[in-house]
């Protein structure tokens, strides 16, 4: 008989299986990316949402109090005593007028599902755990990953935890000083790659097969199954009411791949009725999904999807030497690794994609930052992708709608500071009207002048 949990290729035409105690970063047969699949009639699963708010009661045992192992029965791959938690995914999900007004939406109706709560201040750690959990069910000792900074952080965190030894790839220069600080606190091995984050993802591939190393990057199916989890909580902070729209950022396409799957598990397990639209936001200074939807037409197509058209693409990044530039380095790739199954996401959401320049990104981070809570560059494209699709009229002005920020401000200072200050890093900087720009004043040491300073500010806000 089948097992009750298996992988499986995304590709129709493939569809091969196989076991989860595998480890597998595409599919044998056929190359393209695994999902980790649940034969729902043979598991235990609540009949209702609402099912889940029982353990809030528990919240003392670990896994009840985790974000992501309290809805466990939703990715149900491993045995309770495999589970690694650190208490993820104690997030918000609040409403946010001043923010919907800058993007010009209702007062009541832009939701911002803060991921910067984590442990390692991303929401990475949500599928961390579940990755780690495989990792420790599988007998794991080494993890590898290639990062643009917070994967990095993130598996450092849990290596750390865990005991296992943690290799993470860099390109040398290009991630943000806050996500390198915690690479190297927490203990990791870092190669700083002298190349980019696709060069990092390409050679962290090949070292984890010739080195036996455990990767931890999204193309392992096991760490998306976490990151469904963060749509649970929306779901849950909206007393399980479907918002119209999830707005997320884009960079190796993992998250908007996992909110797609959590969406179409949820639908078919009767959990749901309706399915929210999916946004996903590139800059445009890394605009590979904009380009492959919006200019190629690209569609998942049930499953048979155009792979040719993706290689093509590849091979024409590489004749222009085309490579990716953004001031939101989290999501400076070119080559997303789940671009498919993102195509397959935007089929199950009836989604659409952007792409923003980094001016706006800035922009709406400076708004976010001034209305509470902050985020992260890349975080704020959540932002400036409504903004966008409010002002062309696809996001209706009185929609409920849910931006994901996906990390914490304080992971890329540099980028903060340069926005106030004008003053960027040599090779990073926004260029644009920093619209919000808040300058420091430099005051000689002495009272007088400080006084005269104070009463120059005016009355504030
Ligand atoms: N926002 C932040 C803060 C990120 O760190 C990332 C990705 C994204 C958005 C994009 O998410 O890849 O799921 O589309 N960071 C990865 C890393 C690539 O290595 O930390 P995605």
């Amino acid at each position: 008989m089948a097992e009750a949990v298996y992988q499986q290729c995304i590709d129709a035409r493939c569809g091969a299986t196989y076991g989860i105690e595998q480890v597998l970063a595409a599919c044998p047969a056929c190359g393209d990316l695994l999902d980790v699949r649940y034969d729902w009639d043979r598991l235990p699963v609540p009949d209702s949402l609402r099912a889940f708010e029982s353990r809030w009661a528990s919240r003392d045992r670990p896994l009840d109090f985790s974000g992501v192992w309290r809805f466990r029965e939703l990715l149900n791959f491993c045995d309770d005593r495999h589970k690694v938690t650190l208490g993820e995914g104690q997030t918000i999900c609040q409403p946010n007028p001043a923010v919907a007004e800058y993007a010009g939406a209702a007062r009541d109706g832009l939701f911002l599902q803060y991921e910067g709560l984590n442990p390692s201040g991303s929401f990475k750690d949500n599928g961390m755990v579940a990755a780690f959990s495989h990792a420790r069910m599988v007998g794991a000792r080494r993890v590898a990953c290639a990062s643009t900074g917070n994967t990095s952080a993130s598996m450092a965190l849990y290596a750390a935890h865990t005991g296992m030894q943690a290799i993470v790839f860099v390109g040398a220069g290009r991630i943000a000083f806050g996500k390198m600080a915690q690479a190297l606190d927490y203990g990791a091995h870092t190669l700083e790659i002298e190349g980019d984050f696709d060069a990092c993802m390409r050679q962290v591939k090949l070292a984890a097969e010739r080195c036996g190393l455990y990767l931890m990057n999204s193309v392992n199916p096991f760490r998306l199954e976490g990151q469904k989890a963060i749509m649970y909580r929306v779901l849950e902070a909206l007393h399980w009411e479907v918002p119209d729209w999830i707005i997320v950022p884009g960079g190796n396409l993992g998250n908007s791949s996992a909110f797609g799957k959590a969406f179409a598990e949820l639908k078919e397990l009767g959990l749901i009725d309706r399915i929210p639209r999916l946004a996903v936001i590139n800059s445009t200074g890394a605009d590979t999904l904009d380009r492959l939807v919006n200019q190629k037409h690209l569609t998942f197509n049930a499953g048979s999807y155009d792979r040719q058209a993706i290689a093509e693409d590849w091979q024409w990044q590489d004749q222009t030497e085309r490579r990716a530039s953004t001031i939101a380095s989290a999501i400076e790739i070119a080559r997303p690794v789940n671009a498919a199954k993102c195509l397959r996401a935007l089929e199950v959401c009836n989604g659409v994609v952007r792409a923003v320049p980094d001016s706006e990104i800035m922009d709406a981070k400076a708004q976010v930052g001034r209305c509470g809570l902050g985020c992260e560059p890349a975080s704020a494209a959540s932002v400036a992708g409504l903004r966008r699709l409010i002002a062309e009229g696809v996001v209706g002005r009185n929609q409920r709608v849910v931006c994901v920020l996906t990390g914490h401000p304080l992971k890329d200072p540099d980028a903060t500071v340069g926005y106030h200050t004008g003053r960027y890093k040599p090779g990073k900087d926004a260029r644009g009207p920093r619209t919000f720009a808040n300058r420091p004043v430099r005051v000689v040491d002495d009272i007088e002048q400080i006084c005269q300073a104070i009463e120059g500010l005016g009355a504030g806000q």
